[in-house]
């Protein structure tokens, strides 16, 4: 049986796709979060199920003893999906504001892309699965830790596939970049091609089944970021993002 851990699987995109992997019979599905009760709600309607808390904002050891404890409840873990995150709108740079974009998205995320890397290199095979975002492909003015989080996220996979390359070739990473998805994340004014929560689980899915590298969602994301990729800075510091 496959062993699926989601983390950040109490809402959104993590919940969703939790929920798709539990509807397989050959698959069993740790979910991990903060709020206790949504997990466990989770745990009660899909029997088989290990659900257990963490807070990807709180000390790394216990995150690393919650790993630990996850791994040996599930009985191993062949994949695991990444989707904590957070971040907010910013305009006044209130510190305070910024950090729980930078405890949870850089060093919680990486405490866990670390142990997941280590762990899987342990069993010579393993798939790890993250989800970063188009808006960590440039700075923006009105969130910008959020932003910022994300383009570390970038720049920290590429790192894992070149570590991965030289001490771990069969683990595979899928980096799953979206750009808008209707979840509470979502909200606020001037977004567009917000992605339904199912069509974007369901093109995330099949690119997890295709171990896939990289992953635009939805597909037409993938357009937006070439061009934005190149805009030039003083185009980018007159237009009002995030
Ligand atoms: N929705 C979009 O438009 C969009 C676009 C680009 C990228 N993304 C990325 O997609 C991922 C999923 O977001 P979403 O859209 O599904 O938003 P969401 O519904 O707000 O889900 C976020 C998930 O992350 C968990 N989380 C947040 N902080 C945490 C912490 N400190 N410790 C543990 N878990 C934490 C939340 O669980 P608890 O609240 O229970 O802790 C929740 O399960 C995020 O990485 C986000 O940056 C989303």
């Amino acid at each position: 049986m496959k062993k699926i851990l989601v983390i950040g699987a109490t809402s959104g995109i993590g919940r969703r796709l939790a929920e798709m992997y539990a509807a397989r019979s050959e698959v069993r599905v740790g979910v991990m979060g903060r709020r206790e009760e949504l997990l466990q709600e989770f745990a009660e309607r899909h029997p088989g199920s290990v659900a257990s808390a963490c807070d990807l904002a709180g000390p790394e050891a216990e995150l690393a003893c919650a790993l630990e404890d996850m791994e040996a409840r599930l009985g191993g873990i062949d994949c695991l999906v990444l989707a904590a995150g957070t971040g907010c709108v910013n305009p006044a740079l209130d510190h305070a504001l910024e950090r729980p974009a930078l405890l949870t998205n850089v060093v919680g995320w990486t405490c866990i892309a670390d142990w997941a890397m280590r762990y899987f290199r342990s069993r010579g095979r393993g798939h790890l699965a993250v989800i970063t975002s188009v808006g960590g492909l440039r700075g923006q003015g009105g969130a910008a830790a959020y932003s910022a989080s994300k383009a570390f996220q970038i720049n920290y996979v590429e790192g894992m596939r070149c570590w991965a390359h030289q001490q771990a070739p069969a683990v595979c990473i899928t980096e799953i970049r979206p750009g808008f998805v209707d979840t509470d994340m979502a909200r606020g004014e001037g977004l567009f091609w917000v992605a339904p929560l199912e069509k974007a689980c369901r093109q995330i899915l099949k690119a997890l089944d295709e171990e896939r590298d990289l992953v635009y969602v939805s597909r037409r994301w993938r357009w937006v970021a070439a061009v934005w990729k190149r805009l030039p800075t003083g185009l980018l510091k007159r237009m009002k993002v995030g």
